[in-house]
């Protein structure tokens, strides 16, 4: 049995970084990148804030960043600008030399804590009585660091939004059923656009522990689990109708984490990455419609003034835990480590690391 939680050092912002102004904290940062050099390096997502990823080593997405992480043997510290399964990887695929850093241990994802493992171990009882051994699970990395060492223990990987399509077509060469954990509609896109019909897709429930479904349960290949992200969701189907009818010439793109109804309404979908290209690469004069994380969306409409871009619903927030991540912590994270602290450092139990990581692995020797 493993032992599935990790040990961690966190605390809060000392006051004193409260008073600091931008030009103070932006000033200090420079002069410490500095003075650690290639000992310090800093990954940022691209929901990160504008003020936190101007300072970041790499800004990408979170395969980008994992793959970073992994290839990065220089670094003695890693300051993991994003939320806390992204620094958690990035903590199994370093080696034990470094370390790695989240600047405030509040940032959370909402969809990883849709998932804990000892649902996942009851669902995972239950669905064997059902299918018996016939099935293999995937994870988004978007989820605990235990929920990836539970699919590397029982024969599956994770996936990202960037490589979903082929390390779902890679899990039905293992078994003739998937457990897709925690985003169903990253599942649901996914499975659909390699082919399986939606009847044949049934969703696990965790907090009842049930299987929703419709119809024969042998018919059933994917089970997608009952979790999603609480900022996508956000995107509906009407703000689709909205956008046709305003700006009939404009493309809707979206992340692969909205609803299988948005996504087919959309033009195209992808990862952050993905989405990001396809701007770049995009005629100027064009028109899109965006439905992702809004700091992203914001940072495209500013570096593309000679294309009209929007967000696909109006009133969207920024993901409110990845920009949790700000200078004040930045700040501290930095200081934390020249004071030899280590403030709020990520420590993924070894016996969770040690199986987490045949899922990574699995995932990043495919893609
Ligand atoms: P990407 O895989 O596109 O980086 O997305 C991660 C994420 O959290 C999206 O909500
Ligand atoms: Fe998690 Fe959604 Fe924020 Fe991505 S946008 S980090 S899935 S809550």
């Amino acid at each position: 049995m493993l032992q599935y939680f990790e040990e961690q050092k966190s605390g809060t912002l000392p006051e004193k970084y409260r008073s600091l102004t931008s030009e103070q904290m932006e000033a200090r940062i420079i002069e410490i990148k500095e003075q650690l050099g290639e000992k310090l390096f800093i990954p940022g997502h691209h929901y990160q804030r504008d003020d936190v990823i101007q300072f970041a080593d790499a800004a990408g997405d979170s395969l980008q960043l994992a793959q970073l992480c992994a290839a990065n043997e220089k670094a003695e510290h890693i300051i993991f600008c994003g939320v806390h399964f992204m620094a958690e990887t990035a903590d199994i695929l370093t080696n034990d030399k470094q370390k790695v850093y989240l600047p405030d241990m509040r940032a959370g994802c909402s969809m990883a804590d849709m998932a804990d493992i000892f649902q996942t171990d009851r669902a995972w009882d239950a669905l064997e009585n059902l299918f018996g051994e016939t099935i293999v699970p995937l994870t988004y990395v978007n989820s605990t660091a235990a929920i990836k060492a539970f699919v590397g223990k029982n024969g599956g990987a994770t996936v990202t939004s960037s490589n979903a399509h082929a390390m779902v077509k890679w899990a039905f060469t293992q078994k003739e059923r998937i457990l897709f954990l925690p985003d169903q509609h990253l599942g649901r896109n996914t499975a659909y656009d390699i082919g399986i019909p939606l009847e044949e897709m049934a969703v696990w429930d965790p907090i009842h522990d049930q299987l929703e479904h419709e119809g024969a349960i042998e018919d059933i290949k994917v089970i997608l689990w009952k979790g999603h992200c609480s900022v996508h969701e956000n995107f509906t189907v009407q703000n689709t109708i909205d956008v046709r009818a305003e700006y009939p010439d404009m493309r809707i793109i979206v992340h692969p984490e909205c609803s299988r109804e948005v996504v087919a309404l959309a033009d195209d979908n992808g990862s952050t990455k993905y989405i990001i290209d396809k701007i770049n690469d995009a005629n100027p004069g064009s028109q899109w419609a965006i439905g992702t994380e809004m700091n992203l969306v914001n940072r495209l409409i500013q570096s593309h003034p000679d294309k009209h871009i929007i967000s696909l619903n109006p009133s969207m927030c920024p993901c409110l835990t990845m920009n949790r991540i700000d200078l004040p912590h930045l700040l501290w994270s930095l200081e934390s480590i020249v004071n030899e602290e280590n403030v709020n450092q990520i420590i993924v139990d070894k016996k969770i690391a040690e199986n987490a990581i045949i899922a990574l692995e699995r995932m990043l020797e495919r893609v």
